[in-house]
Parts: C-alpha cells; sequence; structure tokens
C-alpha cells in the first residue's frame, strides 16, 4: 500500500492534494477504511490526520465501516426519488431482510442510500461495487441481486425468504 500511495503522490504537485487516491489505494488493499488505516495514509503521506478523517467521512465511496461482499448503493437523490427509488429501496429491505445501512447475515450485501451518482439519465439507478445499474425496476433488482448471488458462488433458491 506505501508503495502504491507513494506512486499517486508523485503525481501531484502538494501530498495534501493525494489524499482522494491514496484512500482509495487504502480501501482497496484493505476493503474498507477504519482508523488504524486512515492513520497510515496519514503518515505516509506525511499529512496531518484530521484531512484524511475529513475526506474519509465525507464522500460515500469512502468506507470506514467493513461493508459486505457486494455494496449497493441506491441513489435517493431528486431525479431517482421521482422515478421510485423509494420503493426499490423498501423492495430490497424486505428481499434482504435488512434495514438501510445494514449488512446481510452472510456477509454477502451492504445496503446503503446515497447522493447523485451523476447518472440522471438511467433513474433510478444503484452503484455496486464500480458499476452502474439504471433503469431499475423490482424485476430488474431481483435478477441483479441473483446474479451477484451466484457471482459468489451462493444459488439464490437456497435463500429463504426474510424472517424464516
Ligand atoms: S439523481 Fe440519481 S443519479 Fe442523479
Amino acid at each position: 500500500m506505501r508503495e502504491k500511495i507513494e506512486e499517486a503522490a508523485v503525481r501531484y504537485p502538494d501530498r495534501r492534494s493525494a489524499i482522494m487516491p491514496a484512500l482509495l489505494i487504502a480501501q482497496r488493499e484493505h476493503g474498507h477504511l477504519p482508523g488504524a488505516v486512515l492513520e497510515e495514509v496519514a503518515d505516509i503521506l506525511g499529512v496531518e490526520r484530521i484531512w484524511v478523517y475529513e475526506l474519509a467521512t465525507f464522500y460515500t465511496l469512502f468506507h470506514t465501516e467493513a461493508v459486505g461482499m457486494f455494496h449497493l448503493q441506491l441513489c435517493d437523490n431528486v431525479s431517482c426519488m421521482l422515478r421510485r427509488s423509494e420503493d426499490l429501496l423498501r423492495h430490497m429491505e424486505d428481499v434482504l431482510g435488512i434495514k438501510k445501512g445494514g449488512t446481510t447475515p452472510d456477509g454477502l450485501f451492504t445496503l446503503s442510500t446515497v447522493e447523485c451518482l451523476g447518472a440522471c439519465e438511467m433513474a433510478p439507478v444503484m452503484q455496486v461495487g464500480d458499476d452502474y445499474h439504471g433503469d431499475l425496476d423490482v424485476a430488474r433488482i431481483d435478477a441483479l441481486l441473483n446474479s451477484l448471488r451466484a457471482t459468489a458462488g451462493v444459488d439464490h433458491a437456497s435463500i429463504p425468504p426474510p424472517g424464516e
């Protein structure tokens, strides 16, 4: 991680400007950004720890808490809200048996809402990892969840409905 952050830092005239790419590198390496990792990033860059904390806790792309294998980030900003993203959130909460902000007990899914993903033309939109999924409806959500389970090697037919 140190080597990759040093490589990124040389592209910027000021090491403080490299905090965002450094956080992305650290998150890819560790899965999320607990306090010890944030401090390590600050120490590698030689910047104030508070600057690193501020960015890590401001942007939704950074996770200071552990997330599931698939982080479902549903946009709930205006365009997506007008195209019923709230219904999709309720549906996912029902199907996954968790509330917004929660992670399924098998560690597969974390469900969050986020601000505009900059893809309003295909609202409602959800980001999963680095991929965007748009023009979503309940059927597409179900297909997506099943495909993600298949990717993880989980047979979706074996998943009991919530509450069982
Ligand atoms: S409002 Fe959802 S992508 Fe812009």
